[in-house]
């Protein structure tokens, strides 16, 4: 595959071109405190567009690493939040979708339980000073007002 010279290298050797565009072309939006999210605790909500359709999203706190998705299931496009804002189940161990039980890994959004499809669409996201920050992609963009 070729390569190109990043911004911290000048031999070419780490990153792709497509990696470097789509480093260029993220953007990172300021989310919530990091106090915000608590480890098992209720998630941030956020809205994006996602595909070109406005979606919502929420992020986490699992194991002491922030993580973000949209809240849709793969089983059946819905919310799965079965209160507000409240993903983790009892246990703290699993995100759970409300309608029908599905699981899913909070580290990764991988399906592990229940009738899911696949894994959840990850949204990165970066912790840095006390502030979480998401990240723009392709096909992940901030509402515009
Ligand atoms: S809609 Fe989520 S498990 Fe069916």
């Amino acid at each position: 595959m070729w390569r190109t010279a990043c911004v911290t290298c000048t031999i070419g050797c780490c990153k792709t071109l497509e990696e470097e565009k789509t480093m260029a072309m993220a953007s990172m939006i300021p989310l919530c405190s990091s106090a915000d999210l608590v480890q098992g605790g209720r998630a941030v909500p956020f809205d994006i567009v996602y595909a070109g359709q406005t979606c919502r999203a929420f992020a986490i706190r699992y194991q002491g690493q922030v993580h973000a998705y949209l809240n849709r299931c793969t089983h059946v496009a819905m919310e799965m939040d079965y209160q507000p804002d409240r993903f983790f189940d009892d246990t703290g161990r699993w995100l759970l979708c409300a309608t029908h039980g599905a699981t899913y890994q909070p580290d990764t959004g991988a399906c592990s339980g229940g009738p899911c499809r696949g894994g959840l669409v990850k949204i990165d996201l970066s912790e840095q000073d006390g502030v979480v920050h998401w990240h723009t992609a392709y096909n992940l963009k901030p509402l515009e007002f």
